[in-house]
């Protein structure tokens, strides 16, 4: 099916919900894994918004993306207990030792490294996720066996 076919369909499925953007956005994102921009478009005019205020959206919410992100993606956890034990400290030493700010993906495309909001364990605080494997007391070395684990 044509991406713009079917972002037409996830349209339709929704558009007569009440708040009918943050659904739509939600299925592209699981389909294609990112909003594509391509879709940003489609979805402003069958909202009859304008392509910025359709951005606007993508951009604001951190779960959106709009493009693909690496093969993993590395998640390190921000919220408050986490902060309260270096959370902030852990993730400039590991942005710094990958070379990745934020949303951002390795040149190779192997890596996306993302901040989560509260990964359940805030009890050995600061965490980390990697695909189905959750970290708790997470540190720089820590955090770089899980990448290397992975084969990231
Ligand atoms: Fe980080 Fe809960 S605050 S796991």
């Amino acid at each position: 099916v044509e991406l713009t076919e079917r972002i037409a369909e996830i349209i339709a499925a929704h558009k007569d919900r009440e708040g009918p953007m943050l659904p739509i956005l939600h299925d592209i994102q699981e389909e294609w894994g990112f909003v594509p921009e391509a879709a940003q478009p489609i979805i402003a005019e069958a909202l009859g918004l304008t392509r910025a205020e359709v951005h606007g959206v993508v951009s604001f919410y951190h779960d959106f993306r709009d493009h693909p992100s690496g093969r993993h993606v590395l998640r390190l956890c921000r919220a408050e207990a986490c902060q309260s034990m270096g959370a902030d400290a852990l993730a400039a030493q590991v942005q710094a030792a990958l070379g990745l700010d934020w949303h951002e993906t390795t040149p190779d495309g192997r890596l996306t490294l993302e901040p989560v909001f509260c990964l359940g364990l805030c009890a050995c605080a600061p965490s980390a996720q990697m695909g189905d494997r959750l970290m708790g007391r997470a540190t720089l070395a820590k955090v770089q066996r899980l990448v290397a684990g992975a084969g990231a």
